[in-house]
Order: structure tokens, then C-alpha cells, then sequence
């Protein structure tokens, strides 16, 4: 008889060749799916989940050094794989439509005819956090795995979009998933080219989408119940005031532009500063038009985010200068006067410095108003969770695919506290454990209720 008896020597070689194992299993390519995904189906806590879950998708980037996820690029073909296997994990049926939206469907148990829509980008914009737009994917399939673990149906369909694209980095194609979605596609975007010279028309050739088929991607406004998003706040109102969530009242409207100042090349040492045209000194005096006219309303607000003199050198006057200018506020009209303002101040900059100023309009985005109905609801359930007599209500500065949705269906949105100020578009944008939970829960409930308020027919 074999006997069972080992040399501990022997037994501490065997433990450490199969940790060792066990580590490369772990880390060999997918293994972080398999771990989401189990983790998905055993109803891991769900705040520690949301953390993993951004933490995973933040591993593909287009940049090694920071986290860079541009419409069709590696990363991001692999982001949308990714979250389309934790939708089937979470017992969705789920596809990649043709502009790139993952779309996850649960279906009710029928008794009311229709879906609620959740869901977010997620596109991110250069160097950015792990949670802008993201959480508005991850929230919703954490919260709906844990009902179906609950053993609950919903009575309504449930469908979770992770829009393709709405930061327009690549192809200053803004809201590109959601207006897709909403049969708003603009087929003229598909000749935009990003800054290598490659279209976009190319580029969804090369992932293996079919432009085509877009048209056909939207959805039957008659079948949507409504849209809800979660999204990350990206300011400090909620950390100022200690609170978890709050619900948005409305989003704010949006305008921007790319600009091209034209003026003439010199040397900088020999044309007398009476005789200049310098491009970048006339944007500069635009820019600080722009700083000054959107200081002067609450919420107004205007940004040149880039600036660039094309090839310049120290000892060159710049004869050209290209920037944007995006001008957002409460109120179309609040946002559209300062526009007026800009480009009157751009006329005359223009004459007295004979330059060109060429503007190029690449957004214009209304604000909306969220819908009531799920704007109480939601607040109704931020009441529930936190045991609170009301919620906090708040206006998005940000713009969100919610707003193109709101074209289709009513539309509310959750905010959760964004740690560290408040920063977002920033490696630093962080959110706690707690407010993770918070948020899948207040999602959670909303859910419940939403269904039941269908059944009842209110
Ligand atoms: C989206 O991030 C926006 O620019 O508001
Ligand atoms: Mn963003
Ligand atoms: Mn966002």
C-alpha cells in the first residue's frame, strides 16, 4: 500500500507550484472577465464590484500611461467585448449594434409592453477617470443581476446601452451612440477624419461595422418607457454637502465650436509691432472674451480647451492659431446671447488686426429639463435607501447622452458623489466603496418601483 505520508519540504514545493499556477491562470488575458463575471453571479457586495468593474474596463487604454478610450480604437473594441460578456454573465441577451453601442436586454415578465433604457458611454476623453460614464453601464447590470439573484422579474423589459461615443475626441462627433439610437445619425459625420487623417467611415470599416445598418439601429420610441442615467456628478455639490446621490433637475445646453485664425508669418525680430498680424495674439483677446462674457451669469460658463499654433516656433510671428470655444448654460437663451456677444467681440478683433477668423460650429445641444415622473421616482427612492425626507436636487452642467434620449422618451438622471473636489476628466476623478453601494441600491429600488408604478399604470 502507497504510503499518503509527505516530506513537508515536499508539500511546501507542491503548495508553492501550484500558487504559482494559480497566479498565472489568474493573470493569463480574460481572467479579469472570469473574475467579474463569477463575481457578477455569486452577488459580490456590490460597491467592491463597481470599483473592480471600472478598475477592468480602465485596463484598456489607448494610452499605456493613462487611461484614453477613443471611439473605435483597440481599446475601445475591447472595452465594448468586455462589457458585452459581463451582460451575458448577468443573463442578458446583449449584441454590439452598428455604430458600437453594446446593447444588454432582460426581458419582464411582459405584463407591461415596453423597456426602461439605462446607460452611459463608454468613450472617455484623454487621460480620463475610471467612473464618467462608465458607472451609468456598470450601476444598472450590478443592480438588475442582483434582483434576478433575488429571484425578482421585473414586470417592464429592462435595456442597458453602453454608448459607443459621446465625448467626440476621436472625430468631434458628440453624442454619436445615443443619437444612433434615437434615429438622429447624421450620415455626413462618416467623412470627419481624426487627426491621423483616417475617416470615420474607415475607421468603422476596419472594427467590422456597418455604416449602413445604422439607420436601422434605432430604437421604436413606442417601445421605450423611459431613460434613466447614472452618471458620476463631475463637481463638488454632493461632497460639500455630504450626500451620497442626488437627482438632476436638468441639463444644461451646449454650443461649440472649432476656430481658425488666420493673420501672416513673420520674423519676430524684424517686423515692427505696428505692422503685425499675429494669429495668436488676436486669439488671445477672443479667449479672454470668452473667460469674461461667461463670467457674468450664473451657470454661464466657456471654455477654450484647446489652442494650438500650428508649427510655430520662438522666433516666428504666428500666422495662424486654431481653438475651441464650448459655451454652455442653463438656458438656450442665457447660452446663445453670450454667443452673440463672442462673436461680436471675434468681428472686431478681426478688422482691427486684419485677421481671419474662420468659426466652425461642431455642437449645439438644447438644455432639458428631466422628466418629472422620473425625477419623483427617483427621488422617491434616494428617500428609501438613505432614509432621508428628501433628496437633494441638482442641475447638470455636463452634458450626457440623457439629453438625446430626452428627444425619445422621459428622461431623469442620478448623480453619485464624485470624491476629490469634485474633479472629473482627470486621472483623479475617484469614487468611494460606499457611494458605489448607495447608487446600485437607489438604482435597485428604483427598478422595483418604476415596474410597479407601470402595472399600476400611473
Ligand atoms: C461631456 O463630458 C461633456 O463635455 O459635458
Ligand atoms: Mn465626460
Ligand atoms: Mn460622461
Amino acid at each position: 500500500m502507497t504510503s499518503l505520508w509527505r516530506h513537508p519540504r515536499c508539500l511546501r514545493n507542491e503548495y508553492l507550484w501550484a500558487r504559482s499556477w494559480l497566479r498565472r491562470l489568474r493573470n493569463r488575458p480574460g481572467a479579469a472577465l472570469l473574475d467579474i463575471a463569477d463575481r457578477l453571479r455569486a452577488g459580490d457586495p456590490p460597491g467592491s464590484l463597481v470599483l473592480a468593474m471600472a478598475e477592468s474596463l480602465a485596463s484598456f487604454s489607448d494610452d499605456p500611461s493613462a487611461l484614453t478610450c477613443s471611439y473605435l480604437t483597440a481599446a475601445h473594441r475591447a472595452t465594448a467585448d468586455r462589457i458585452r460578456n459581463w451582460m451575458l454573465a448577468a443573463g442578458f441577451q446583449s449584441h454590439i449594434d452598428a455604430v458600437g453601442n453594446v446593447i444588454g436586454l432582460l426581458e419582464g415578465t411582459g405584463a407591461v409592453h415596453g423597456c426602461l433604457l439605462s446607460g452611459s458611454h463608454y468613450d472617455t476623453v484623454v487621460n480620463a477617470g475610471k467612473f464618467d460614464g462608465r458607472l451609468g453601464i456598470i450601476v444598472p447590470i450590478v443592480a438588475a443581476t442582483r434582483l434576478r439573484r433575488a429571484g425578482v422579474r421585473l414586470p417592464v423589459g429592462l435595456q442597458v446601452i453602453a454608448f459607443a461615443e459621446e465625448e467626440g475626441v476621436r472625430f468631434e462627433s458628440t453624442f454619436l451612440g445615443s443619437r444612433a439610437l434615437t434615429g438622429q445619425f447624421d450620415p455626413k459625420v462618416l467623412d470627419r477624419t481624426d487627426g491621423a487623417g483616417v475617416s470615420m467611415r474607415a475607421a468603422m470599416a476596419a472594427a467590422g461595422l456597418d455604416w449602413t445598418a445604422i439607420a436601422s439601429t434605432a430604437v421604436n420610441p413606442d417601445s421605450v418607457l423611459g431613460f434613466v442615467e447614472v452618471h458620476i456628478e463631475q463637481g463638488p455639490v454632493l461632497l460639500d454637502e455630504n450626500l451620497p446621490v442626488g437627482v438632476v433637475t436638468s441639463i444644461a445646453g451646449s454650443i461649440r465650436n472649432t476656430v481658425t485664425v488666420t493673420g501672416m508669418a513673420g520674423h519676430s525680430g524684424t517686423v515692427p509691432m505696428g505692422k503685425r498680424r499675429d494669429a495668436a495674439a488676436a486669439s488671445a483677446e477672443i479667449i479672454l472674451a470668452v473667460e469674461q462674457r461667461c463670467s457674468r451669469y450664473p451657470g454661464l460658463v466657456g471654455t477654450v480647451g484647446q489652442l494650438v499654433v500650428p508649427g510655430g516656433a520662438m522666433n516666428v510671428i504666428p500666422g495662424s492659431c486654431h481653438f475651441s470655444v464650448d459655451v454652455r448654460a442653463p438656458t438656450d437663451e442665457v447660452r446663445d446671447a453670450a454667443m452673440e456677444d463672442i462673436l461680436a467681440v471675434s468681428r472686431e478683433v478681426a478688422a482691427r488686426r486684419k485677421v481671419e477668423i474662420d468659426w466652425k460650429e461642431v455642437l449645439r445641444v438644447s438644455s432639458v429639463e428631466c422628466a418629472p415622473q422620473i425625477r419623483t421616482q427617483l427621488a422617491d427612492s434616494v428617500c428609501r435607501v438613505l432614509d432621508a425626507p428628501a433628496a437633494r436636487l441638482l442641475p447638470s452642467g455636463a452634458g450626457h447622452d440623457a439629453m438625446v434620449m430626452a428627444d425619445i422618451t422621459p428622461m431623469g438622471m442620478l448623480f453619485v458623489r464624485c470624491g476629490n473636489g469634485g474633479v472629473s476628466h482627470h486621472p483623479s476623478e475617484t469614487l468611494s466603496e460606499e457611494d458605489a453601494d448607495t447608487a446600485v441600491r437607489v438604482f435597485e429600488d428604483f427598478l422595483l418601483h418604476f415596474g410597479e408604478a407601470h402595472v399600476a399604470g400611473k
